[in-house]
């Protein structure tokens, strides 16, 4: 009855009463109808495969951090999850600043002590990254580095919670109006924050479980207690960031210029090492001692443009320094010193650079067994001196411009 009636209907569809015609219609519906169902079933599976590796890949982060925590017994830093860090922040209200990973909160924990939240940008590293780099900091433990507290990892978000700074970076503090000649830390001072950070980057380079190098040491980095103790922050985080600012933003917009070694610019001079790191130290220890810009294109005369260049002249004339705010002969001997050493930091060559152990030692030992360091060329070649402001400006030129190059 039934295939009859169908037929009979089909018909009436079909006036043709063609009914090869129709079966060769229904077989090709059918088909596709199969095709698609395949396909769909091919896609479930593939997103099937993805969901999987994807939670596998989250129980992978999870049992990374529960083995972390465990093998870190009451040294771990706390993990918090996102509420907390909300509530700790106080929902994001109080900015203390924006670095090249992301915002940093003021907030203050439970037991009332004040902590800094950088709140991590935009991640692509995998969990596992992020677990090992949190691991590497925690490892650390000195005086002169910013310790962790705590961190938050729950899906994208991702933060890290540190001590409170409340002087807070080095920047604030050093640069000075030439025209008053006072400073704002006194030659004492600035002599102990140098010594500080150099204690502190040694420790990095030799002193704990892993090297660390940081490759960003600047006066913004340098942060300072309620003593004006200097605390290194912000290394270990470059691995794991969207590198989001090219090599020439880096270099323009965040005044990063001036303390980068010319090795990581131009390849070609040597390798990136540890002594990149005691490069930036002496550019960041010179602008301590000159209370300016070591680069400052709107100096007076053309000879002081490149202060490194200015110093090392009136060093080797055994001229008087010149310097801001010198009030005895203590004084000019800590500004002498620190001069001293940070033009053995910037050398052009690393390694004609000392190690950070090697720089400990120069500070702290006796003025008298120092030798005049050779001058910080770039072009180490036989060119007589031309006006060396010039060269130094050419440098920074080359230096913009293989950047651009490299790009
Ligand atoms: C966050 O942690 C706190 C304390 O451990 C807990 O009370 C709260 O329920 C947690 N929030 C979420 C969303 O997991
Ligand atoms: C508060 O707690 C943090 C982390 O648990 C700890 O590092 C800090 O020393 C505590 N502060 C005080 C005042 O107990
Ligand atoms: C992160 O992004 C950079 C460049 O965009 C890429 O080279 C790197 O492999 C990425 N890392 C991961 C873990 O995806
Ligand atoms: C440095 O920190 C201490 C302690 O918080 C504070 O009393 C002092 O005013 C700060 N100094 C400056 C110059 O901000």
């Amino acid at each position: 009855m039934c295939p009859l009636k169908v037929t009979s209907l089909l018909t009436n569809i079909f006036p043709v009463h063609d009914l090869t015609c129709f079966s060769a219609v229904a077989g090709s519906i059918f088909t596709c109808a199969g095709i698609l169902i395949l396909l769909f079933c091919f896609k479930i599976k593939i997103s099937w495969h993805k969901c999987l590796s994807f939670w596998e890949s989250k129980a992978e982060d999870h049992r990374k951090i529960e083995a972390f925590l465990n093998n870190h017994g009451s040294y771990a830093p706390k993990r918090y999850n996102y509420s907390e860090v909300k509530k700790i922040t106080s929902c994001f209200k109080n900015k203390l600043g924006q670095g090249g990973f992301g915002i940093v909160y003021g907030g203050s924990l439970d037991n009332g002590s004040q902590v800094a939240v950088k709140v991590l940008n935009e991640l692509n590293g995998s969990g596992e990254e992020f677990i090992n780099e949190v691991e590497s900091i925690s490892r650390t433990s000195h005086v002169n580095i910013v310790s962790l507290v705590g961190f938050c990892f729950e899906g994208r978000k991702r933060a890290l919670v540190y001590e409170f700074m409340p002087n807070g970076s080095l920047e604030k503090f050093i640069y000075e109006e030439r025209s008053e000649n006072v400073r704002q830390l006194g030659w004492p001072v600035l002599y102990k924050i140098a010594l500080g950070i150099a204690r502190g980057l040694e420790y990095l380079h030799r002193g704990c479980i892993t090297r660390i190098l940081h490759f960003d040491i600047k006066p913004h980095n340098i942060l300072l207690d309620e003593d004006f103790c200097p605390k290194i922050s912000d290394f270990g985080l470059a691995k794991l960031c969207v590198k989001k600012e090219s090599i020439v933003s880096m270099l323009g917009a965040r005044g990063t210029i001036g303390y980068i070694a010319p090795e990581i610019v131009c390849r070609n001079l040597g390798g990136v090492s540890h002594k990149s790191d005691v490069y930036s130290y002496g550019m960041m220890v010179l602008e301590m001692v000159g209370g300016r810009k070591n680069v400052d294109a709107g100096a007076d005369r053309t000879s002081e443009i490149y202060f490194p260049h200015w110093l090392y002249r009136r060093i080797e004339q055994d001229e008087e320094l010149q310097l801001i705010g010198i009030m005895n002969e203590e004084e000019k001997e800590y500004a002498k010193k620190m001069v001293m050493v940070s033009l053995c930091c910037i050398q052009t060559d690393p390694l004609n650079r000392p190690s950070m152990t090697k720089v400990m030692e120069m500070s702290e030992g006796n003025l008298d067994s120092m030798q005049i360091p050779p001058k910080p060329y770039l072009y180490t070649s036989s060119r007589t001196e031309v006006d060396s402001s010039a060269v130094e400006l050419a440098y920074s030129l080359s230096a913009v411009l293989s950047a651009v190059i490299l790009l």
